[in-house]
């Protein structure tokens, strides 16, 4: 998930210089923002700084951030779906492959690099609804009255968000994470119609140019929780991101052995005492097994997280790993 971001003050120092757009669009602002979590924490690997709505511009709608984003407008009609263009990442986010081919040369080989997208149906609820939202009543209005449109519209952000994707495979991204914030709000019928089949297209552009390039790069699906876990079986992931709100071994139980399975820990814990951290980290290791689990919070980091709490984090689950393989 998020590991830069306002909970650092490195990053509240940068962004009293530049806008969050600004740093997201200059190689060199997000490649020292994607160092900064690595430096002070010592993770394992790196996650791009930039944001899933950053392709939007690119496809016709301007985006801005205070701090959550709002769009200029909003796609409602089919109509409004044909304004929309599928864009070419090369020409509409050079600087996030410019960002990418940076980091690569700075940060240590060991430190793998991710890249990440929106997955069409997340990038589609912001499109329909214009900004956050808790009621989803636009976009599931579309949904279930005028499907074709709604299809239409998730179509052209599978191209967009494949292509966007590939390239930063391309560009050297060494796995690939869509995130699916808001599909847990679908009903187990609506993810098969709605979510699915345009997770599967992304994920397939994302295979076919890292076969031609002779990579085997993860495929990571952030799903969170939701009732249709057992469905991303069909996505064409490797590895399914989780929150915290099932336990691991359930999930697993669902998603059968041949998925990797990523997160769990509520980022809140990190907010409480470094004893109550190492123990809740604890459990989700011993509920995710020895095999097959990248540690992970199970959303973005909270603003207001000590960073020192951060590293007491990462260093119980290098310990605790490393006793758990001794
Ligand atoms: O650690 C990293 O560097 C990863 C960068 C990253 C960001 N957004 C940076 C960001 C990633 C992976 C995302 C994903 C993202 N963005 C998602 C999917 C994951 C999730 O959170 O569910 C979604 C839904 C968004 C859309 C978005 N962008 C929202 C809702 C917000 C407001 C969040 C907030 O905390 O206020 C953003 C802004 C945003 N994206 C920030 C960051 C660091 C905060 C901007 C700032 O004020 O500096």
């Amino acid at each position: 998930m998020r590991q830069a971001g306002r909970y650092l003050p490195e990053y509240r120092a940068l962004r009293e210089k530049h806008d969050f757009l600004t740093s997201c669009r200059t190689p060199e602002l997000a490649c020292e923002i994607t160092l900064q979590p690595v430096r002070r924490l010592g993770v394992d690997a790196a996650i791009l700084f930039s944001d899933i709505l950053v392709p939007l511009p690119g496809m016709g709608i301007d985006v801005e951030f205070t701090p959550g984003p709002r769009l200029e407008r909003t796609i409602r009609s089919a109509g409004d779906v044909a304004t929309l263009r599928v864009s070419d990442p090369h020409e509409s986010t050079p600087y996030v492959l410019d960002a990418i081919r940076l980091l690569r040369r700075e940060l240590a080989p060991a430190v793998p690099l991710i890249g990440f997208a929106g997955a069409p149906f997340t990038m589609a609820t912001y499109l329909v609804e214009g900004h956050g939202t808790k009621q989803f009543a636009e976009i599931k209005r579309l949904l279930f009255t005028d499907s074709d449109t709604a299809h239409a519209l998730l179509s052209k952000c599978a191209e967009t968000v494949g292509r966007y994707l590939a390239a930063q495979v391309e560009a050297g991204a060494q796995a690939a994470m869509l995130f699916d914030t808001w599909a847990s709000l679908l009903a187990p019928s609506d993810y098969r119609e709605f979510a699915l089949p345009y997770v599967s297209r992304v994920f397939a552009d994302v295979k076919r140019v890292a076969t031609t390039l002779g990579l085997d790069v993860p495929r990571i699906y952030y799903a969170g929780t939701a009732g249709w876990l057992d469905a991303c079986r069909a996505t064409d992931a490797t590895v399914i991101g989780l929150d915290w709100r099932i336990d691991l071994d359930r999930a697993r139980a669902g998603l059968g052995d041949q998925l990797a399975v990523q997160g769990n820990l509520d980022p809140t814990v990190l907010l409480g005492s470094t004893d109550g951290i190492t123990s809740r980290a604890a459990d989700v290791l011993r509920r995710a097994g020895p095999t097959g689990h990248i540690f992970n919070l199970g959303h973005g980091i909270l603003p207001d997280t000590p960073p020192d709490h951060a590293r007491c984090l990462v260093d119980a689950v290098a310990e605790l790993s490393s006793k758990r393989t001794a």
